[in-house]
């Protein structure tokens, strides 16, 4: 049975204080119950929220990225035995800013992903199309070359460590939200190809999330589509209400995952 997660990704914002309070105002205001409610802090504070998670079931932690090699002289980066040792279960990787500022490609990607199910990480794998992609309508042969090129290169054993977030790119940070049928449409053919290119247990059982602009005004439609098994919020995620409705929205969907 796929998981229902609600993953909040802070990007570049908060601070050691305000990042504490922001975890300690949401573990105040509600329970994940049937839903796994993931926090992405920057590093700065990403041991102190595991530490504050610590006896809060079903709240855990992720990294909003990784470096590929074990160790070494790569200044300014974080390796996943630096993770693994801090106990920070989940690792976001691909998100499209990563892709577009840090020049990702899918093959360091692919090596990333490697590189932290091996150390037995949680791969919050992202992908997602242009604007004017989507406006050209070639969205579902970008994505799927995305996925071929990166995690549909894992063997099946691998891939059940891999958690997708679809966040179309002309969604994120904008307020212009995929509508629930378009956030549906591209779930469904994601995991009709999980199902062509691994197996049908991991098809029915990989959480694909959708992610870009979600708010408390739109998380229930979003979240009650069938292959939408919750989100990967951004600006959202930063205020504790909001990520609290969201969570209760996912909550609400009752779908016992
Ligand atoms: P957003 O960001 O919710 O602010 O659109 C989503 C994301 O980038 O993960």
């Amino acid at each position: 049975m796929r998981k229902f997660i609600v993953a909040g990704n802070w990007k570049m914002n908060t601070t050691p204080k305000s990042g504490k309070q922001l975890v300690k105002d949401v573990l105040k205001k509600t329970k994940p119950e049937n839903v796994k409610v993931i926090f992405g802090p920057p590093f700065t504070h990403l041991l102190q929220t595991q530490k504050q998670l610590k006896g809060h079931k079903g709240f855990f932690a992720a990294a909003q990225n990784m470096h590929q090699e074990d160790r070494g002289a790569y200044t300014g980066e974080i390796s996943v035995e630096m993770l693994e040792d801090i106990g920070a279960k989940f690792v976001i990787i691909g998100h499209s800013e990563r892709r577009l500022y840090f020049k990702e490609t899918n093959a360091l990607l692919l090596a990333k992903t490697k590189k932290a199910i091996l150390h037995n990480r949680k791969v919050i794998f992202c992908c997602g199309e242009p604007l004017a992609v989507r406006e050209k309508g070639t969205h579902f042969q970008y994505v799927m070359r995305q996925l071929s090129a990166t995690i549909f290169k894992l063997s099946p054993e691998e891939f059940k460590q891999v958690i997708i977030a679809y966040e179309p790119i002309w969604a994120i940070g904008t307020g212009r939200t995929a509508s629930p049928e378009q956030a549906q449409d591209m779930h469904f053919a994601i995991r009709a190809a999980i199902k062509k290119k691994m197996n049908e247990d991991l098809a029915s059982g990989t959480s694909i999330l959708y992610g870009g602009s979600v708010k408390p005004s739109n998380a229930l439609e979003i979240f009650k589509q069938p292959d939408v098994d919750g989100g990967l919020v951004g600006g959202a995620s930063l205020h504790a209400d909001d990520f609290v409705a969201i969570i209760e929205a996912a909550k609400k969907t009752d779908r016992g995952r």
